[in-house]
């Protein structure tokens, strides 16, 4: 948890990407969300997709670790939310987009009312340890019908350290299927990445549905 707090003290945020991801704006319609559902986006940081599903008529709800990234948020989105402390976690709403400040591993499943959800460099960036973890608590958040798209990375762990750690399709399969159907809908080969030394490297799209 410190060393998500130093990232954003120290802005090392590369994850943070300035447009929105095209591989949402290209499968988010595959997974039919209900229209105006609201979006569940776990370890949101301050992605921009969040702007970009809410301008799809959704509302959001994202959970975020970090305060520093809350507030560089909503600041660089000219918006001024109400804050409001609920247990361990403290709640910023503006303009029908919530963020949940506080460690998603502790969120009382009454706080989210989800029936869809976004992943895009969340279960990537838990350490392997916390996977099943992870899904235990997406399964908890979302109702029975969720659906949910994810985007993940896949590389030799070996030739870097994480996060992002790799993920393979294999494994979304084994920690899902079981209750949820699990839907590998595209992969594709990221070149940039060789220059850092990594031999290969794929992003994946899953959708996935709650059973
Ligand atoms: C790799 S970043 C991805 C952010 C965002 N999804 C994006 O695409 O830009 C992961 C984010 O998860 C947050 N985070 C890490 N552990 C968390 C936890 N247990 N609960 C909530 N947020 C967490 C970090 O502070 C960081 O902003």
């Amino acid at each position: 948890m410190e060393f998500w707090h130093q990232k954003w003290s120290t802005n090392q945020i590369g994850f943070h990407r300035p447009v929105v991801n095209d591989l949402l704006a290209k499968h988010w319609p595959t997974i039919e969300a209900n229209q105006g559902t609201n979006v569940l986006v776990p370890l949101c940081g301050k992605t921009l997709d969040m702007h970009w599903l809410h301008d799809k008529g959704h509302t959001i709800t994202g959970i975020e670790l970090v305060e520093e990234a809350v507030h560089q948020f909503f600041d660089e989105a000219d918006a001024t939310p109400a804050i409001h402390q609920e247990g361990a976690h403290k709640r910023f709403t503006a303009d029908d987009v919530t963020i949940l400040q506080g460690d998603l591993f502790t969120l009382p499943t009454d706080a989210v009312s989800s029936d869809a959800w976004y992943d895009r460099a969340a279960m990537v960036a838990l350490p392997s340890t916390m996977r099943q973890a992870y899904v235990d608590q997406i399964h908890s958040l979302c109702a029975p019908g969720s659906v949910g798209l994810m985007i993940t990375f896949a590389y030799p762990q070996e030739q870097m350290q994480g996060p992002p750690f790799s993920l393979p399709n294999q494994e979304v399969f084994t920690l899902f299927e079981d209750r949820f159907e699990v839907t590998l809908l595209e992969t594709v080969q990221l070149e940039d990445e060789k220059q850092r030394g990594i031999s290969e490297l794929t992003s994946s799209v899953f959708k996935l549905v709650r059973i």
